[in-house]
């Protein structure tokens, strides 16, 4: 299976439920949070790539102009579109690396470690608007290794295969994480920051 069968088969939703997931994975999920009540100011238009069923946008909706979240398994964001019950959300099904540049963001954002499940690892980060405005990616550390084999083990995807950039599941789940050398290597120029011990949080 490939990631597009393994996210069909409704993996994101079981992997949200915080019964399955261990404590540094809970840490992230919550620092996640906090950065984007820091980072996210009133009035912004912010677009979150690969939004799952939209829980960041939901949540910072108050302080929102206009949110738009996109991800390309439907069932995720007809999810998200029965959960908005206002209209400055919009939730779009679409494979994030064929969308147009996205320029009319001031904020643009691919969170927990979404940017890591995509095979194609240029085609996002060239898409997202340009300076001035802001583009954030959260990604999983070198050391979130241990605590994702644990998460992904009683999510029912043991993992068959590591190597210093990927895990693979025998679910066919494929998950990345990133080294700021490797980082850097893919984005150029960029500001990296720790994020709870197990990740990065990268602006460019
Ligand atoms: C790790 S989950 C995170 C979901 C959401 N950001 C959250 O934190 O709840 C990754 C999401 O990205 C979506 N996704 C992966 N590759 C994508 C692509 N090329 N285009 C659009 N969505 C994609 C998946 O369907 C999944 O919902």
């Amino acid at each position: 299976m490939s990631n597009d069968d393994v996210y069909a088969a409704g993996l994101l939703n079981r992997a949200l439920d915080p019964a399955t997931q261990p404590p540094e994975i809970q840490a992230f999920f919550r620092a996640e949070l906090d950065l984007l009540h820091e980072v996210i100011m009133e009035g912004m238009r912010v677009i979150d790539v690969g939004c799952g069923t939209g829980r960041h946008l939901l949540l910072l909706r108050d302080r929102l102009r206009i949110g738009v979240g996109v991800d390309y398994e439907h069932s995720y964001i007809a999810e998200a579109d029965r959960r908005v019950g206002r209209r400055h959300l919009h939730f779009i099904t679409a494979d994030a690396t064929a969308i147009p540049v996205l320029a009319a963001f001031d904020f643009a954002m691919c969170l927990t470690n979404t940017w890591g499940t995509m095979s194609d690892k240029t085609s996002v980060p060239r898409r997202l608007a340009p300076k001035p405005h802001t583009r954030l990616l959260s990604v999983y550390s070198e050391a979130s290794v241990p605590s994702r084999r644990e998460w992904y083990r009683r999510l029912g995807h043991t993992v068959l295969e590591e190597s210093h950039a990927c895990l693979v599941t025998e679910g066919g789940f494929r998950s990345e994480h990133f080294s700021e050398a490797r980082l850097r290597s893919l984005l150029g120029d960029c500001t990296i920051r720790p994020l709870a011990d197990i990740a990065y949080v990268v602006t460019f």
